[in-house]
Order: structure tokens, then sequence, then C-alpha cells
């Protein structure tokens, strides 16, 4: 059978619009409350979107993590989930499917993406190693950095570039990383990490190209390829659309291919196919074995690994569901929308538009705001404030401080508006673009943030701030003033 293969089609207009190849059939109900209400919440919240209460919130854009909405076939298929603390059925549906996606045979699970970070840290880094990578993410990082390593960001020239039109801004630089090898040599190196999707960049994707090249140095240097594999599926799409060799491969192709080039895939199963879970994956007997039995101290059983059997049931349909390219290219084609639609409306916005979520350069939206009173925390407090609308802050407040105290600033400050697969409508889609339209006409008037407790770890999560000055005040006056009530 022949089907439209992605989310996008084209009108008698000739534009390219989002149109959903599914049918939504369970709905939950959602809650916009007017702009005093929000005031209260995100006050009570300590200026930080993570400590808002989604009875708050209208459309939770915070992330797609554990979000992504199932399918009915994944949703019938935890029913039939097999309880066993060990050889659980469950576990051999998810492996056979692990196994046939990725292409690698042994496959140690985890409770979410993090454990795996934690246990490869732990297993393949000594003290002093480097381990190269085209860019961190937060938790990745902090395990690296627990156990002995040091993070280094080795991506090309357009990567930070907001306005762009390079189409694999997620790729590694070949040259800096032969320069690595050669600083470092083969025992200082850990191993390089290539993260698909790169998240804290906007989302970016590596091409297979840069994989293979990378790969080459790999093979000279005699270092291991790890691959985070949280959001490959969304790789692989954006390899078919970007990358010519491709663009008539079948994504269990491309998704085998780029597995192939790593020793070891690992993943956060909340990405890449359900709610929950994770997996570390290898072909090698000797990698599975030095990690097995970390496995089984931190996360649990060979056969569960911290999760139920009803997520274990649910990854293995969501897993295979990855290689259906109207499951992958349905966050990108809305993400494609909102980023487009901004772009045209003069918003500062990362292009070209990759996976995860529109991200938005709040040092171009907020010049008159100081990165040390973190302009993109100020612009998540600021947007849920006239919209409901919940981002992500991914910028200073999400790095760290240096040996002296002071905030290490980030290379981007970014609001990340984030689209879990298959949650949202076009038109709620066409109103967060309304929403950052008008914030950004009446940028002016939002300030600055300063923190009220500032956590020593992963401070992004659980600190509290309030506003310099009264600015969210002096929004809410205007918004009121422009539409004339408080919604
Ligand atoms: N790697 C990448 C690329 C990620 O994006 C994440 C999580 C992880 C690892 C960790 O996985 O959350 O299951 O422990 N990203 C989420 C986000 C939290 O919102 O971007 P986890």
């Amino acid at each position: 059978m022949t089907n439209q293969n992605k989310n996008t089609i084209k009108f008698y207009s000739g534009e390219e619009i989002p149109v959903e190849l599914h049918k939504v059939r369970i709905v939950q109900k959602l809650f916009l409350k007017p702009i005093e209400e929000r005031f209260e919440a995100i006050e009570k919240a300590g200026y930080n979107t993570f400590l808002l209460n989604t009875k708050d919130i209208f459309l939770d854009q915070l992330t797609d993590s554990g979000t992504n909405a199932m399918s009915d076939n994944q949703v019938s298929s935890m029913l039939q989930a097999d309880d066993a603390y060990a050889g659980s059925q469950s576990f051999y549906r998810m492996e056979e499917a692990a196994r046939e996606v990725f292409g690698k045979h042994y496959v140690l699970p985890v409770h979410q993406g993090r454990a795996a970070e934690n246990i490869i840290s732990q297993v393949f880094i000594k003290k002093g190693q480097v381990i190269p990578m085209n860019y961190h993410f937060t938790t990745t990082k902090e395990h690296m950095e627990i156990n002995g390593g040091k993070v280094l960001e080795i991506y090309t020239d357009e990567a930070l570039k907001i306005k762009s039109d390079v189409k694999f801004k997620g790729n590694i630089d070949i040259d800096k990383l032969k320069a690595v090898f050669e600083e470092y040599g083969r025992e200082g190196v850990a191993f390089v990490r290539m993260e698909a999707s790169t998240n804290l960049i906007g989302g970016q994707p590596f091409s297979m190209q840069n994989m293979r090249d990378v790969r080459a140095l790999c093979d000279q240097y005699n270092t291991m390829m790890v691959l985070d594999a949280s959001l490959i599926g969304e790789n692989a799409y954006m390899i078919k659309e970007r990358e010519e060799e491709f663009k008539n491969a079948d994504i269990k192709d491309i998704l085998n291919e780029m597995c192939g080039y790593a020793e070891l895939v690992y993943f956060s199963s909340r990405k890449v196919s359900s709610t929950r879970g994770g997996g570390i994956l290898t072909n090698s007997e000797d990698l599975y074995l030095k990690m097995r039995d970390l496995l089984v101290l931190f996360e649990g059983f060979l056969t569960y690994g911290g999760m139920s059997v009803r997520e274990i049931e649910a990854m293995a349909v969501g897993l295979k569901e990855t290689c259906d390219d109207t499951v992958i290219s349905q966050s990108p084609s809305f993400i494609k929308y909102a980023v487009d639609n901004l772009d045209a409306l003069g918003v500062p916005v990362i292009t070209p538009a990759g996976a995860l979520g529109c991200h938005i350069d709040a040092k171009g939206f907020l010049p008159h705001v100081p990165q040390k009173e973190y302009p993109a925390g100020a612009l998540a407090s600021a947007l849920y404030l006239v919209s409901g609308i919940r981002g992500m802050e991914r910028g200073t407040i999400s790095s760290v401080r240096d040996e002296n105290g002071d905030d290490i600033l980030a290379d981007v400050e970014l609001l990340r508006l984030a689209f879990p697969r298959r949650v949202f409508t076009l038109s709620q889609t066409m109103f967060a673009v309304d929403r950052v339209k008008w914030l950004y006409d009446n940028r002016d008037l939002v300030g600055g943030l300063e923190w009220i407790q500032e956590p020593p770890l992963l401070r992004f999560f659980m600190g509290t701030l309030k506003p310099i000055g009264d600015w969210p005040q002096k929004l809410i006056a205007k918004f009121k003033k422009d539409f004339g009530e408080s919604l």
C-alpha cells in the first residue's frame, strides 16, 4: 500500500501545510487561565517554568520528553504486558524490536536516558580523559564530569549561528577532531560522542557523511564512537530530506547505517519511542559484559532495567514506529511551520528548523537584557505570562558557574518551544506564533531575572528567581490594553 509519506501537503495556493496523518481519539481538556492567575502561578514557580503546575498551563511546550502522543498500537500492546522480575516476554519483544531498528545484538534496558549516561560514563571514562562531541547535553556533561572526564565541543563554525541555511549544523568539525586526537593521543580520548538532532543548539542534525568521516578518524585512532540516539528518528528524517544520496532511501536503512558506525548506541525512550525508559545497545560482547553488572546494580534486572513491563511493551511498538516516515516527520513539519512563520514576521529564531522544538533566540529578542540577567529565562516567563504557553530556558540558567563562582555564559540563549509528536494542532501552533509575535512587538517591556535560591547542581530544574523591577506588571497592563481582556 502506498501512502503520503510525510506530514506536509501542498495546498492549491502552493503553500506546504502540515496536515496530520492520524486522527485524534483520546483528548485531554486544557485550560487557558486569565493573565492575573498566570501571574500568580509564575510568581509561585519562582520564574522557573519547570516549577509550574500543568493545571495553570495552556500549551505545555516544555519538552517532548515523555510527552509524545502514543499510537493505538502502543496503548493496546500495554495490555499484553508480562509481569515478571526476570525473563519477561515483554522484554524479549522489545529486544527484538531494538535489534531490528538499531541493528545491534545486545540490548541493555535502563529507566531513562541519563541512566545510560551514568553507566557509560562510569565504565568508559578514566580520570583526565576528554570526550569530544558535536555538543553537550546537560545530564550527559554532568555524568561525564562526575567521572573525571572533560567534555570538548568540536562543532563547526556555523553551528551557533542563529540564522543560517546550513543543512547540518550538528556536524562535528573533522579538522578540530583530528587536532583533538593529535593533542590528547589515543589514551587521552575516552570516546567520541555524536548526538543525533543536537538538542542544545536547536535540534540540528548531522549528516551521514559527517558520521562516516568521524568513523574514519575513530578507526585511525582506534577509538570508540558513542551515538546518543534519543532523537535519531528526526535526524534520520532530515538526512533523507537534506542529503541528496538518501532522498529515496528507506528510513530503516538510514537508521541502520547510522547505528552501524557506533560501537555503542544509547537513547532516552522518552523521546525516541514512548513515555518512559531507555537503552544501551552494542554488538560487542566485551562492551556488553563491562556494563552488565552496573545495570543490575543501578537499574534493576537485565529484563526490565527500572521500567514497568507496560512501558517496555509501548517501547517495543514505538521503536518499530520510528521507521515510519509519517511518525518521525510530524514534529519537524510543525516546527518548520512555526519557525518559517516567526522568521517571516522578523522574530529571531534558529534556522533552518530542526527537531524537538522551535528555538527563539533570546539575545536577539531581548538585546537590552544582559546575559547575566538571564534573557532566555526572562523570555520563558514573559511568554508564559502572555499566553499560558510553557517553554524551556536553554541558556545561561541551564549552564553552570566556574571555579570563581561566576556564571559561564551560554553560547546561545534560547527559549525552546517543544513540539511533542502528534500532541498539538495547527491552530494551537498559530496561537503560539501569534503570542510570540505580540511579545516581540512589546519586547522593550521585558526585563531580566535574579536568583532567589540557586541549587549547586542542575540549577535550572529547581532554582527559583524573581524579576528585576516590575516588568511583569507593565507587561500585564499592556496585554490587557491590547486584547481588551485577560486571556
Ligand atoms: N540525551 C539527549 C540528547 C536528550 O535530549 C536527553 C533528554 C537525554 C539524553 C537524557 O534523557 O531525560 O530520559 O534522562 N532530554 C530532555 C529534554 C530532558 O527535554 O530535552 P532522559
